[in-house]
Order: C-alpha cells, then structure tokens, then sequence
C-alpha cells in the first residue's frame, strides 16, 4: 500500500482520494478551505455524487483517508502527490494555472527539504506545455530533478465514483521512474495503463473531451436541421449510430452541452491552436443551442403566461449548475417577461444563486401546475411522469431519452 496525497478537493481530488483509500493506500486530502477539511474529517463529502457519502465516511472511519490544511506534512509523509485544483477559464478562453502554480510552488518548497524520490502527479486538466513547465518550476526551487507524471482524469460528474473505480482507461505519461510509482497506485484495477510522454498524457485529455463536444454539436446540428424539414431527429441519430465506427454515445442531441469541462476545455484548446475553426464552430452551434427549445415552443404556442422549467443541473445526476444550458434557457423566459417557475431534485440551491425573478418549487406536481407550457431541459428520470400533472404542451431537450410517450407533436423530434 502507497501513502498518497491529494492537492484540492473538487470532484476529481475527493471522489479519487476516497476511491483510493477504499483500495486500501493510506491517503490525505489537502485544502486551503478549513470547512471542507471538517466535513470530510467528520465523514461527509462536500459534493454531492452517488456512492461517495458512504465510501468516505468508510474510508475515514478505516484511518485510511484525513483532510488536512498541513501541506507540509502531509507532503512529507507522502510518497505520491497527485495534483487535482481546477484550472477555470480566464475572461479570453485560456486556462488560469494560478492555483496550479500556487500548489506546485508550496510542493517545490516541501520538497527542497525532503526530495526521497517522490513523485509529482498532474491529474488536474492542463494543456501540454505546463506539467513540463511546472517541472522547471518546481526543479528550480528544489535545485535537484524531480519526477513529473500526468495522469489525465476521466470521470464524469453524476458517475464519478463510478469511473473512477471502473475506469475506461488509465493514461500514464512521463519518465520511467515516475510511471513505474504511479502504475503501483492503480495495480488494483483490471485496466492495463496505456503509457505515454508526458505532454501527450496531457493532450489526450483535451483531444478526447473535444471530439465528444464535436459529436454533439454535430448530433445538435442535424437534430435541428430535422426540426426544420421535419424529420425525426430520434430516428436519424438512432440509424446512424448502428453504424460501430460511429456509436450512440455522446450523439444525443438535446440544449447543448454544459458542466465545467467540455465547455472550458474545447476553449483553451482552440485558444491554443490559435483559433482552430472546428473547435470554433463546435462553440459556436453549442452557445445557441438551448434557444432551439423556445423555438419549437413557439411553434404550437404563443409563449406567455406562466412556463415550468423541470431541470437546472447541467445534465441528470449532479447538483452542479456551471455552464448549464438550462440556465441560459432560464433566463431567456425571464428577459421575456414570463412568469417562470423552476424544479430540479438536486440543483435548486445551486441554481438560484445564479437566478432572479423566478419561483423555486419543490416538486414537479408544484412545478407545472397550471402551467401554460413545460420545459424540461433536463432528463431527470423523476420527470417521466410529468403527464401525470399537467396537460400543457411539453417541449424536451433530450427527446432520445424521456418522454417519447409524453408527448406527440406533429413530425418534430419528440
Ligand atoms: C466530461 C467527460 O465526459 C469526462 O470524461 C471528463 O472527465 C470530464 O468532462 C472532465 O473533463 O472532467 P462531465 O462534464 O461530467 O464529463 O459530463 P458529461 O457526461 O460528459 O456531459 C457533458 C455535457 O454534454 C452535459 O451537459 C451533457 O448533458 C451533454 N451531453 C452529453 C449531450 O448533450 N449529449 C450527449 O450525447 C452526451
């Protein structure tokens, strides 16, 4: 068993330092937020993602997982020191590495004192060139060589625990030495490692989360041609991902795609090619998308009164609200002067931190009552039985997934 730290404790550094820890590695969990080391010190996950309250709280319990704000030590007593703050967009698209440098600086300075072939690990999303700057950086105050790995995280938010338990693949790139220690903390996994160089282990992670935002933009951009001439968007994509070398995945067309990653890192990777044109256009179709819900509206409605919104989240299983889709769409129905009342089983509190001028409801039935039309941007599987409370006209963001017998209209894609 390894004893392995991790720096930040979002998604990506809570849900692997307990996914690890259940594995049996000795693991602390660092942050510079006191509130958070409480919470997971007493057992509690700061986020909420299916599965993590109990393996934490496990985990903890075992003496096998700690949250501290002590780097120092918690550098020192470390053999592996996986690095998981965020790495947001600035105002221009690129990445902000401000806390990264923040981190890799305070792990230099450990490690100036302690080097004992530790090995540095960048799970947070960054472009290729800076794991080998980082290493400069972080060489330089030590003033000896130290091992840098990328370790690229694939997890999706709502399936966290998950993928990280039953991952698709695991990405290792950097020198022999320091892949050899890092093969060690996954030796559980039936995953063979694919190895690679360090900036490619990087570039992996941008590649992949871009061509899935290709793919659904492209999936939009034909669902909405079908909306036009119409023709069964379903049946479309459904035909065409029978073919292997195409796949259903990731070709549902809906409001667009949101959450803190696809949108974030298609940026800085266009950014960093200098304006590439696809991954452009891959924005651009994305940042109107969710408007194609209020246009088949207005096909079978005048669109005023009182409309319910059923989903805040980014996409089902999440209480995370970043980049949504159906917040943008929000917000457009309150611009235009309706009444907009708003459900979502995990996200409402996240939601109206970001929303004015609308009414919170507690349940789907409180939701549409007395609804003029329903919006469901979300596919929460709660919201199945929406039928059940009203009869106004219902218009999705996800017809691949519910309510194909909801609602019927004409020959547009529900
Ligand atoms: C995404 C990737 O799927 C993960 O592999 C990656 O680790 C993660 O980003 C990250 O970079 O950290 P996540 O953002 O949690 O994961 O969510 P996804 O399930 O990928 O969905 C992203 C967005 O695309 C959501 O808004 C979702 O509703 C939308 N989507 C997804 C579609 O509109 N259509 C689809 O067919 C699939």
């Amino acid at each position: 068993m390894m004893r392995l730290v991790y720096f930040g404790s979002g998604y990506v550094g809570q849900v692997n330092a307990a996914v690890q820890a259940s594995k049996g590695h000795d693991v602390v969990l660092v942050d510079v937020d006191e509130s958070i080391i409480k919470s997971i010190n007493s057992g509690k996950p700061t986020i909420y993602e299916k599965g993590l309250e109990p393996l934490i709280k496990q985990a903890v319990d075992a003496g096998k997982l700690k949250a501290t704000l002590d780097f120092r030590q918690a550098v020192k007593d470390s053999e592996v020191i996986f690095i998981c703050v965020g790495t947001p967009s600035n105002p221009d698209g690129s990445i902000d590495l401000r806390a990264i440098k923040s981190v890799s600086k305070n792990i230099g300075l450990v490690l100036k004192e302690c080097v004992d072939n530790k090995v540095v690990v960048f799970k947070s999303t960054v472009l290729p060139w800076v794991p080998v700057e980082m290493k400069k950086y972080i060489e330089k105050i030590t003033e000896q060589k130290i091992s840098v790995v990328m370790n690229p995280e694939f997890l999706k938010e709502g399936l966290a625990v998950n993928d990280c338990l039953n991952p698709d693949s695991i990405v290792i790139g950097g020198d022999l030495e320091g892949v050899e220690v890092v093969k060690r903390v996954y030796e559980w996994s039936s995953v063979k490692p694919s190895i690679t160089g360090l900036k490619e282990a990087s570039l992996v992670k941008y590649a992949k989360n871009s061509f899935l935002a290709t793919k659904i933009s492209f999936a939009n951009v034909i669902a909405n041609y079908c909306d036009e001439c119409g023709l069964n968007a379903k049946e479309v994509l459904r035909v065409m991902a029978e073919d292997e070398r195409i796949n259903p995945r990731f070709l549902r067309n809906g409001p667009g795609f949101g959450g803190s990653c696809f949108p974030k890192d298609v940026n800085a990777l266009m950014n960093d090619m200098k304006g590439d044109l696809l991954l452009k256009a891959v924005l651009d179709v994305n940042r109107d998308q969710y408007k194609q819900m209020i246009r088949l509206a207005e096909r079978v409605t005048k669109l005023e009164g009182t409309v319910a919104v059923l989903g805040l989240a980014f996409k089902p299983g999440t209480d995370d609200v970043r980049e949504s889709p159906a917040i943008k769409l929000v917000k457009e129905l309150v611009n235009r002067d309706l009444k907009v009342r708003v459900y979502d089983p995990q996200a409402i509190d996240n939601a109206m931190k970001e929303l004015s001028g609308v009414t919170p409801c507690q349940s789907v039935g409180e939701c549409v009552q007395d609804a003029d039309v329903i919006f469901i941007p979300v596919p929460w599987p709660e919201f199945n039985n929406v039928r059940e409370y009203s009869p106004a006209p219902i218009i999705q963001g996800h017809p691949l997934i519910i309510g194909l017998n909801v609602f019927t209209l004409g020959a547009f894609s529900f």
